[in-house]
């Protein structure tokens, strides 16, 4: 038998394609790979949500969302602490509502001592440099788990939205900087920002949940609220129908006009399509969120051995700057600041 390199030598000499062209030269090494690579994810890319719960001392696993758990106030600090270590821009908080505590029109939303409020003044006070994001919906509140009232079986849009701001002033006061919208009623966002103007807080951002979709996506952040047990139905009356993507461009346009500062799409990886067609639409500030199914399929993947987590992270993440998106919300943010800092 002939020895097989000297084999690979004349057949390299002998068949030439005769081509100029040879991308692959620039993908021949790491260095040559870094050079030319168009998008980079850096850590002033992430924000991290977080979710609350009463008591003090209290992480409590979330078991359809390996590695995420549900933090007491004083635990929230601590990661606020840790995410400003790591260079996190933001974080952003849902609660976990006592079920005793829910009712038909979310009152809850609107204690001003809420686990919500509680949290971003605390946070507020011990890591002031970091940006506080806060959702505004009544899903969290209510005992029927829809972000609205419900009359006759029916979403009502504008008494929701009256609620919606009331609920934003609420965390304006306790010391948000960015109220994010997540209910899809129509027209909340113009009613928050004259809501928070009037209240004279004018330099309280919006970042609106413009376009999103009615998701499959969302099943383990209902475990993580504790709203999936009660849930009654869908939400197909005002989260988007995912097979639409004119319509949020639509959308987008009107949360734009109403004055919100920021936009997000929402599931992220299955709606890359939609991140792009918004970006060059509008070129405002769009973010997209990795939500928990997504979060949830990488983890579960990633467990069984199925596949490397720590890369399907890092690509899934990257995918969103490729499409376009100026930021992301992920529970992966503090392993993948992590992984930035250590430069893996
Ligand atoms: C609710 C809200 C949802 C999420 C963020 N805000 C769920 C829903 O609309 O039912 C989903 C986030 C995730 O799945 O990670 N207003």
């Amino acid at each position: 038998p002939r020895p097989l390199a000297v084999e690979t030598a004349k057949a390299s000499s002998t068949a030439s394609l005769g081509i100029t062209q040879r991308p692959r030269r620039n993908r021949k090494a790491e260095w040559s790979r870094r050079l030319v690579r168009e998008n980079t994810l850096t850590v002033d890319d992430l924000i991290w949500p977080l979710f609350v719960i009463e008591g003090t001392g209290r992480r409590e696993p979330i078991a359809s969302m390996p590695g995420v758990e549900r933090l007491s106030v004083d635990e929230i600090v601590r990661d606020a602490e840790r995410a400003a270590r790591l260079g996190i821009p933001a974080i952003s908080f849902f609660p976990y509502t006592d079920p005793a505590l829910r009712d038909p029109t979310g009152s809850e939303s609107l204690n001003r001592d809420n686990l919500v409020c509680r949290a971003v003044r605390a946070v507020k006070k011990a890591v002031p440099e970091i940006g506080v994001m806060t959702d505004v919906a009544l899903d969290p509140y209510t005992s029927h788990g829809h972000d609205g009232l419900i009359q006759d079986g029916a979403i009502l849009n504008d008494e929701t939205v009256a609620l919606l701001v009331e609920q934003s002033l609420i965390q304006a006061e306790a010391g948000t900087d960015i109220i994010a919208p997540s209910d899809m009623m129509d027209g909340r966002v113009g009613a928050i920002r004259v809501g928070l103007d009037k209240a004279g807080f004018r330099d309280v951002q919006i970042m609106a949940y413009a376009a999103k979709y009615a998701s499959a996506f969302y099943g383990p952040f209902r475990d993580a609220i504790g709203t999936s047990a009660a849930l009654v139905g869908d939400k197909r009356t005002y989260q988007m129908d995912p097979g639409n993507s004119a319509e949020a461009l639509r959308e987008v346009a009107l949360d734009i006009e109403e004055g919100a500062d920021s936009v997000m799409v929402k599931p992220g990886l299955p709606y890359l399509d939609i991140i792009r067609r918004v970006k060059d639409a509008f070129g405002v500030p769009t973010f997209a969120y990795q939500v928990s199914g997504e979060y949830a399929m990488i983890q579960a993947a990633a467990l069984n051995g199925w596949l490397d987590g720590d890369r399907a992270m890092t690509e899934s993440l990257l995918a969103f700057k490729r499409a376009g998106a100026d930021g992301i919300l992920t529970y992966f943010a503090p392993r993948v600041a992590e992984r930035l800092r250590d430069g893996i």
